[in-house]
């Protein structure tokens, strides 16, 4: 199973070496929560902050834009150094003209929904994308329960995309740990996203527990 650990969960203060730790386990990507205190009650990491990570690690970095105006901030991440952008389609802005930007620029894309938002809604965005990121918590926070009703959801997808052939990749992001990562793959999802589990504790052998997960 591919693995991109949330970075925002880390020690901050020791950043670097949380980051080798995640290399030396094994880890496919990281994951960028950036929060603005309005799409989402809290806010996390800019600019700088990723452009510091850009500069520790050769991993792709997603940028996990929880923002009122993805359309505004995108380039700040993209020059930072963030490699995919990922997109709410709850976010209160034309998604489909703001994918048309980020392709004309080369940018690659990926869209998220809500534990609330149905497949069926992000279903004309998807063709073009390279990742489709399943929230299975409501955004906002680290720690939080996963919501297991969003397997059927997780399911779904994966039929779309297997019968209509897309290139996007399925992602996960909320509450995953050992237990709810396996009923995730099991669902059929391609890469776990995960912050608390792994780095509260034995970040190394928690993100190998990740890996070792198969369908
Ligand atoms: C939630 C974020 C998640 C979060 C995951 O708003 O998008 O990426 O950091 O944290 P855990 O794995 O602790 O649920
Ligand atoms: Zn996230």
């Amino acid at each position: 199973m591919l693995v991109s650990p949330s970075i925002i969960s880390s020690d901050l203060a020791h950043l670097e070496t949380e980051i080798r730790k995640c290399e030396n386990a094994g880890s496919d990507s990281f994951h960028l929560d950036v929060m603005d205190g309005h799409f989402v009650p809290n806010l996390t990491m800019g600019p700088d902050l990723v452009k510091a990570i850009s500069k520790t690690t050769d991993l792709q970095l997603d940028a996990h834009l929880m923002v009122d105006r993805p359309d505004k901030y995108y380039r700040r991440f993209v020059d930072a150094g963030s490699r995919t952008i990922l997109i709410h389609q709850e976010s209160p802005v034309n998604t489909m003209a703001l994918i048309r930007k980020l392709q004309s620029e080369g940018i690659e894309y990926g869209m998220v929904i809500n534990p609330d938002t149905g497949f069926e809604s992000v279903k004309p965005f998807l063709d073009e994308a390279g990742m489709l990121l399943v929230m299975s918590v409501y955004p906002g926070f680290s720690g939080q329960k996963f919501i297991e009703s969003v397997l059927p959801k997780v399911k779904e997808a994966r039929n779309y995309i297997d019968e209509n052939g897309l290139k996007a990749k399925i992602e996960i992001d909320g509450g995953i740990n050992d237990e709810t990562g396996k009923m995730a793959v099991e669902a059929g999802v391609d890469i776990l996203v995960s912050a608390s589990y792994i780095f509260s504790k034995d970040t190394e052998k928690r993100i190998k527990i990740l890996k070792s997960l198969t369908r």
